[in-house]
């Protein structure tokens, strides 16, 4: 899709369909581009309003024929709820709505009023960007296992256009429409990577994906193999892989946009391609979900791609342990013991906690590698999905300023998370009579137990570790989201990094 700024009057736009904003509790006072359109159509628009048929609600779409009285055969009213309260995740959500209608509809060409900057809540640069953003997360779709000639093949938007009044701004639309179409890509390449069935999507296959998507933006790819990785003495993530014929793959992609000796964030994503629990193993109802056990990875991949493609003048390098959990004859069983790339040794309670162990070795590695901060994001527990559902991402830090700051990135992306507690107390859980530790905590707290088994390897650097088990999936489309794989964290990764790199990079 070709998204572009016009400079023109919205009404005259030649399109299949024009987009326009209504806000609530207005009757009759049109403002910005409805103005003129309601004209043209003899004030149909302001009955409608009048009757209570159309409310101006966030998000509530209604579509209305021109029948020959404007160049475009239909207006879509996006609602966008009251004047003074729209945001730009209010309009990303409006634009990622209108966008699938009027694809549904058989629009190609459409022309997009600057949503919410006529009304002055959001500047030009800020409206184009979410416009952009959202419609480009909206018309997410994964039907690369779909017979071509389906129903809805050839219904695709070609063009979005977005009508400025006043020439001047064109530059500042330009800019907000590129960044928001980036973010977008890389949340949609997320997405495609989760939602990709396990069978197509082993580490080896992951591991060239992430491998293709770095070159593609001039990044340096390495992947160590399982002798790499057993010469590295990293046992707690092997211990996983064991039980699979696939070899695992750890991901490393480094971005060098920053001072030669400068600090480097690390991005760790927990890269499991299909979780069956190993030989703890799982119930058959719903285990085809954990396809999606590598989202993590996934999003610290897709983040890397957005952050060359941004430029940013800072160094961040990309960790993505990946491997099956698989049963076995060669798997590992409840009660072995296994050594971390740090010496510490695991009591391997629940081979079904494989996640936790991965992360283990590539916490230990990242430090190694010198990166500070770290930001690890994984589909960690169930419990996480119990305590905060399918809405909000559990957070959890050694370090609460840096958390802050993930949270100010998640607020700019619209995209929720929560923080849990990090007491000591937590840890006692974790005793194991014959290993350092063990890797489940038992019932309780369950979130947080895996977050304190974590901090075992991450050795005081500061840190942020998201679970994303709860939030890693739709059920159905609703705003950005498109059901299936959302691309969550990847908008907010990427908003830290450019903080991040605005104050630590050069
Ligand atoms: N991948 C799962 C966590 C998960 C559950 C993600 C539901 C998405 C939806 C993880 O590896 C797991 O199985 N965790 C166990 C840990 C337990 C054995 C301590 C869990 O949460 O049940
Ligand atoms: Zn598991
Ligand atoms: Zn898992």
């Amino acid at each position: 899709m070709d998204i572009d700024i016009q400079r023109g009057e919205l009404a005259d736009a030649k399109a299949d369909a024009l987009a326009v904003a209504v806000f609530q509790e207005e009757h009759g006072k049109h403002s910005g581009s409805l103005k003129a359109i309601d004209k043209a159509l003899g004030g149909a628009i302001g009955r409608m309003r009048e009757e209570g048929e159309v409310r101006g609600k966030p998000s509530e779409l209604t579509l209305v024929h021109t029948l020959g009285k404007l160049s475009a055969p239909r207006v879509l009213l996006i609602g966008l709820g009251k004047r003074e309260k729209v945001t730009a995740q209010i309009v990303r959500d409006a634009a990622a709505e209108a966008a699938r209608r009027l694809r549904a509809v058989g629009a190609h060409r459409v022309a997009f009023a600057p949503l919410g900057a006529e009304s002055g809540s959001l500047d030009v640069e800020a409206s184009a960007r979410a416009i952009a953003e959202g419609a480009v997360l909206g018309l997410y779709r994964f039907d690369r296992h779909k017979a071509k000639n389906g129903d809805d093949a050839d219904r695709r938007i070609d063009r979005l256009s977005i009508y400025l009044k006043d020439g001047k701004d064109k530059g500042a639309a330009e800019r907000g429409a590129q960044a928001g179409r980036i973010l977008a890509e890389a949340a949609n390449f997320a997405r495609d990577l989760a939602n990709e069935p396990a069978n197509h999507l082993t580490p080896t296959d992951l591991a060239e994906r992430a491998r293709a998507m770095a070159k593609e933006h001039g990044m340096e790819c390495r992947i160590l193999e399982r002798e790499e990785m057993q010469r590295l003495g990293m046992g707690s993530a092997l211990s996983v892989a064991q039980g699979s014929v696939q070899p695992p793959k750890f991901i490393v992609i480094e971005y060098r946009g920053g001072k030669k000796n400068g600090p480097t964030l690390g991005l760790i994503g927990k890269g499991i391609t299909f979780d069956t629990g190993g030989i703890s193993i799982k119930p058959a109802a719903g285990m085809e979900e954990m396809k999606a056990d590598m989202s993590g990875a996934a999003a610290v991949i897709a983040a890397m791609g957005a952050i060359a493609r941004l430029k940013l003048k800072a160094n961040v390098t990309a960790l993505a342990p990946a491997t099956e959990n698989m049963p076995s004859g060669s798997a590992t069983k409840p009660g072995d013991v296994v050594r971390a790339m740090n010496g510490k040794t695991i009591e391997v309670i629940n081979t079904d906690a494989e996640g936790r162990l991965i992360l283990a070795d590539a916490l230990c590695y990242a430090n190694q590698l010198g990166l500070s901060p770290l930001i690890d994001v994984a589909t960690l527990t169930g419990a996480c999905v119990v305590a905060l559902g399918s809405i909000t991402t559990g957070a959890m830090t050694n370090d609460d300023a840096l958390l802050r700051r993930v949270f100010d990135a998640g607020a700019v992306a619209g995209e929720k998370f929560w923080q849990l507690p990090m007491f000591d107390e937590y840890k006692e859980q974790l005793k194991s009579d014959v290993a350092d530790m063990k890797n489940v905590g038992g019932r309780e707290a369950g979130t947080i137990t895996a977050a304190k088994f974590l901090e075992n390897f991450v050795d005081g650097t500061p840190w942020v570790h998201l679970d994303m088990a709860g939030t890693d999936g739709s059920t159905r489309d609703r705003g950005v989201l498109v059901k299936g794989a959302t691309g969550t964290p990847v908008r907010t990764l990427v908003n830290f990094a450019v903080d991040w790199a605005a104050e630590n990079g050069r």
